[in-house]
């Protein structure tokens, strides 16, 4: 069996160049799928937003829709790191807001680390929340609550001075202390500059081969959201054709007293129906 994917596991990882596998998680029976299937850790990321709740972003979640899934992610994850993520608004106010909602995702969404986006402009966010004894996952590049700052989804880093201003998030976040930071949406030669800069390892998500890992949001990789999959992600099965296929069974068979059948059925000994009946 495999044993408990920490921190520490993180960036022996990185030293022993063995690549790290992350994917997002939601709800309890997912999260055993993938922590059985042998994943290192699981995100229980704010793009619960679009794929469970049906926004058109992660900005309307919030600390009480993350506490919720974080608690139920921990029930089936038995070996794989959990990462709570927390949401727009939830460490942009103060540092005392980030720490405590940093430790909201630790002791009620038992959760063993959490993650924020942002570099430079995160940095007091991050020392204080790692102060705090809580271990804190950098995301930078595309960073989907800064959306409307953006202008869009559009991939960051492709100018010298955007490129540059990436790297110094990296920096910046490596110097407060963070075990691992999350480029999103950034050219493949830029995640593999920082990714050899930096002593922490890089995981990519639209951001090319030579991250120290690769993270995907579960919905894109099974195939089972219907809105626009991103072109880096990949499906590795089609789920959405296999449950409506399996649902329009059910209510075929249903309309046509096909299901339940006999064996789908239990037993009571006639006696006690004959007595009902007078
Ligand atoms: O919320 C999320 O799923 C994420 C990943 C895309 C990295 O932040």
């Amino acid at each position: 069996m495999k044993s408990k994917f920490t921190v520490s596991s993180f960036l022996q990882a990185k030293a022993n160049k063995e690549k790290i596998t992350m994917l997002t998680a939601y709800d309890y029976s997912m999260a055993k799928i993938v922590n059985d299937a042998g994943i290192d850790a699981i995100l229980v990321g704010d793009s619960l937003g679009m794929v469970v709740q049906g926004y058109e972003s992660t900005l309307e979640v919030t600390m009480n829709d993350m506490v919720y899934h974080c608690r139920a992610v921990a029930r089936g994850a038995e070996n794989a790191l959990i990462v709570g993520d927390m949401p727009f608004l939830s460490y942009h106010v103060s540092v005392e807001d980030a720490v405590r909602n940093a430790g909201r995702l630790i002791q009620e969404g038992k959760s063993q680390a959490v993650k924020l986006e942002g570099g430079v402009e995160q940095v007091a966010n991050v020392t204080a929340i790692v102060k705090a004894q809580i271990p804190v996952m950098g995301h930078i590049g595309l960073t989907p609550q800064s959306v409307n700052l953006f202008g869009g989804f559009k991939v960051q880093g492709k100018d010298t001075v955007q490129a540059q201003k990436v790297i110094d998030d990296a920096l910046a976040l490596e110097a407060a202390g963070v075990f691992a930071i999350v480029l999103e949406g950034i050219p493949e030669k830029l995640a593999t500059l920082i990714t050899e800069k930096i002593s922490v390892p890089t995981i990519g998500i639209g951001a090319g081969r030579y991250c120290d890992g690769q993270v995907l949001v579960i919905h894109d990789l099974l195939g089972m959201y219907s809105g626009q999959s991103p072109k880096f992600s990949k499906r590795y099965a089609a789920l959405n054709e296999t449950i409506k296929d399996s649902v329009m069974a059910y209510v075929t068979e249903v309309k046509t007293a096909q299901f339940p059948e006999e064996k789908h059925t239990f037993t009571i000994d006639d006696a006690v129906i004959a007595a009902l009946q007078q």
